[in-house]
């Protein structure tokens, strides 16, 4: 049984509100894009056999990067939404995978997930029958408002999580999973909930909080204050 991981790198990033000929996934932390962090995070996990990159149609970076991956790279066209794009990935590597290889599902635009929280990933969700993803516990107070912005509630924060990636799953179920969820027209925004609707469970499996996703533009200086501290511990 092998692993494989796929990386959506289609979107255009509207939230992050960047130029439209520099989608986020190619915007700079230090001295690398997201992506190729993200890829780079990825690239240390030894068990892996290959990375699927999903591309924009109208991608015009990709080819310029200067990548120095361990692992083979295949690429595969992006789809207009998130769960497409997966999708196109996953049917890329049908001819190489087998239907029960696990498939390692991360977003280009999370370039500080600790490659120590992907191998516990990796090792728990492996001891699984279908999969599971990292997530974090919500430790906010949660407030339901009123669309003119008035609290109605509070929530009972107790069993909540923020849904991570990587996420981890059988490719064969992941390829039906994703398949019913787009043939039924229902929008689904990470892998784990097209499996929850196609009736199967997925284990969570807690990651430190600075796997943070890269979505406004304040987001990028979060992110380097993360990777500069992650680069002092390493250090120690
Ligand atoms: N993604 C993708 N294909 C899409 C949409 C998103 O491959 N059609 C990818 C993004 O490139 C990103 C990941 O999925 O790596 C998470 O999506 P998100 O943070 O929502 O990125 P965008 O969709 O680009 O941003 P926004 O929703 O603000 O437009
Ligand atoms: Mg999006």
């Amino acid at each position: 049984m092998k692993y494989w991981a796929i990386v959506p790198a289609a979107g255009s990033g509207k939230r992050m509100g960047s130029d439209a000929a520099l989608p986020k996934q190619y915007l700079r932390l230090n001295d690398r894009t997201l992506l190729e962090h993200s890829l780079l995070r990825l690239d240390g996990l030894d068990i892996l056999s290959g990375i699927v990159v999903v591309l924009a149609e109208n991608d015009a970076q990709w080819q310029d990067l200067a990548l120095d991956l361990a692992k083979p790279v295949i690429t595969a066209p992006g789809g207009a939404e998130r769960a497409q794009s997966v999708f196109n990935g996953v049917m890329a590597l049908n001819e190489l995978a087998a239907e029960d290889d696990w498939v390692i599902v991360h977003d280009a635009v999370r370039p500080c997930v600790r490659i120590s929280d992907i191998q516990k990933l990796v090792q728990e969700v492996s001891a699984t029958d279908t999969g599971g993803l990292l997530a974090m516990p919500v430790n906010d107070t949660l407030k339901k408002v009123s669309p003119d912005s008035m609290v109605e509630t509070t929530l009972n924060r107790d069993h909540l999580w923020r849904a991570a990636t990587p996420q981890m799953f059988r490719l064969g179920l992941l390829r039906q999973a994703l398949e019913n969820a787009i043939a039924g027209n229902i929008s689904v925004t990470d892998e784990s909930q097209a499996m929850e609707l196609a009736g199967f469970n997925a284990r969570l499996i807690q990651c430190s909080p600075d796997n943070i996703k890269i979505t406004y533009p304040e987001d990028l200086a979060i992110a380097a204050t993360v990777l500069s501290i992650q680069q002092e511990n390493d250090r120690q």
